[in-house]
């Protein structure tokens, strides 16, 4: 004879000995729940519903770090309790934030002593080192006698999200200069025209979100060195160096993007991409103190010490900023070229192999200064495109690789491509690059991807 089924009552009442009662409840998702659970069934529905998340190390499209070393994971773990902004009950990680301003600044080829900020990530530390850009524009005009209504800021289709959301926010007109079918960066020629009395600065791209390059910082440079000289017209420039800035001093070091430029005042950089750290950590740095006006610095009174602060947000944790710090010191410059190498190298032989496919033309060339990444798009004659590609890659072998068009006036280019950070080793590199010749093969026999498959494919450039 069959045992009977166990009610839900009986079912409940071994709840507390065997198991929790979210097994058979939905998870509280919208009033806060009249009593909690305990800390395990807490820790255990979240640690369930987080399966559904991607796989951290299957994302192909951030540029933002995976992974750490054990070493730096316990040195966050052993600071989340601390408030990085109460710099008078903690000085020394606030020394410690100094410390890795100053060896940025050198990196960077400041001349000499300068200041900067950490920030949340490179967007805060774009609109702050915009917001100076402003600010200096301002009393340059003012001390002129000249009207301060009209600023405008002249950059390049390449550039991120971010520096059009600095200009709605701060109201600052946006002079953007296309892109076109066969240029994704932009030069001094492109510049020129959009530069007048009231720009308050260009900016340009070191390792642009799209393809990887930089833009021809240099050439923008001498350009406005002439600007100031022939016409007494001095534009700054601010190099969004997001994810170029941790890279090019470590493969491209002879490159000059840097303060080794005249008019470059001010660099941002994402300690949460290149510099290795996990998200929450960037960096502002100025070619030297007074290109930080002194009235974005607010001077408070907190927990009875005068402290100074130049950020948007105000606390936050001080885990990043010690990760950063134990990055700089456990790698060294050797360290950060060692792995800034390797996946040059990894990032090369994935293309070799994308290229042999015989689908896909790579962007760029082997000589070119770029991110360790491969931009690539399906070759003319396909009947299915790249958003395919990355539908199938991912329903076959679950990488994110991410399909996406360019900015205006090259929309109609499609794009896919792979960061090859340090969790895509030379053994998975292969293994990718095997898995996206099988989806190609599949889509030459089976035909394009359904619609709704194509709803799955990540659009955007990554982060
Ligand atoms: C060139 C560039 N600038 C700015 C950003 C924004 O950086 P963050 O995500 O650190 O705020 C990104 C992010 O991908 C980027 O690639």
């Amino acid at each position: 004879m069959s045992q009977p089924e166990l009610t839900r009552e009986q079912i409940e009442r071994l709840e507390g000995r065997y198991g929790n009662r979210f097994l058979l409840e939905p998870a509280p998702d919208d009033k806060l729940p009249r009593s909690g659970m305990t800390a395990q069934e807490a820790m255990r529905l979240i640690g369930e519903e987080m399966v559904l998340d991607g796989l951290p190390m299957r994302n192909l499209a951030t540029f933002v770090t995976t992974w750490m070393e054990p070493e730096a994971d316990r040195v966050i773990a052993e600071s989340l309790h601390t408030n990085f902004i109460d710099h008078a009950e903690y000085p020394q990680t606030a020394e410690i934030e100094q410390r890795c301003i100053r060896m940025l600044a050198d990196l960077f080829h400041a001349p000499g002593q300068t200041t900067g900020a950490r920030t949340q990530g490179s967007s805060e530390a774009i609109m702050l080192g915009a917001l100076s850009l402003k600010w200096s524009w301002r009393a340059r005009r003012e001390a002129a006698g000249k009207p301060t209504d009209r600023p405008n800021l002249v950059f390049g289709g390449d550039v991120h999200v971010v520096w059009e959301k600095f200009c709605r926010y701060f109201d600052v007109e946006p002079r953007i200069v296309p892109l076109a079918p066969d240029k994704y960066t932009i030069g001094p020629e492109d510049v020129h025209p959009h530069i007048d009395e009231h720009t308050i600065g260009v900016a340009a791209v070191l390792g642009t979100t799209f393809t990887g390059h930089a833009d021809d910082i240099r050439g923008i440079n001498d350009h406005l060195v002439a600007l100031k000289h022939d016409h007494g017209l001095d534009v700054p420039m601010h190099v969004d160096a997001a994810s170029g800035g941790f890279v090019w001093p470590f493969l491209y070091p002879d490159s000059h993007w840097d303060f080794r430029l005249e008019q470059v005042r001010s660099i941002n950089v994402s300690g949460h991409k290149f510099g290795l750290v996990y998200p929450g950590i960037g960096w502002l740095v100025f070619r030297e103190t007074s290109d930080l006006p002194e009235d974005l610095i607010f001077y408070e009174n907190y927990l009875g010490k005068r402290d100074a602060t130049f950020t948007l947000n105000f606390s936050t944790g001080s885990s990043m900023v010690l990760a950063q710090y134990y990055n700089f010191i456990r790698l060294g410059h050797s360290g950060y070229r060692y792995i800034m190498e390797s996946m040059k190298y990894n990032a090369r032989s994935l293309a070799r192999q994308i290229a042999d496919i015989g689908e896909f033309e790579i962007i760029g060339s082997e000589d070119d200064e770029q991110l360790p990444l491969v931009a690539f798009k399906l070759s003319d004659g396909h009947d299915y495109d790249e958003f395919d590609v990355a539908a199938q890659l991912a329903s076959e072998r679950g990488w994110m690789v991410p399909a996406y068009t360019l900015p205006p006036n090259a929309e109609h280019i499609k794009i896919m491509r792979i960061l090859v950070k340090q969790t895509l080793s030379q053994s998975l590199a292969r293994t990718l690059g095997s898995d996206i010749a099988q989806a190609c093969a599949t889509l030459d026999a089976k035909g394009r991807m359904h619609e709704s498959d194509r709803k799955r494919v990540k659009t955007n450039t990554g982060f």
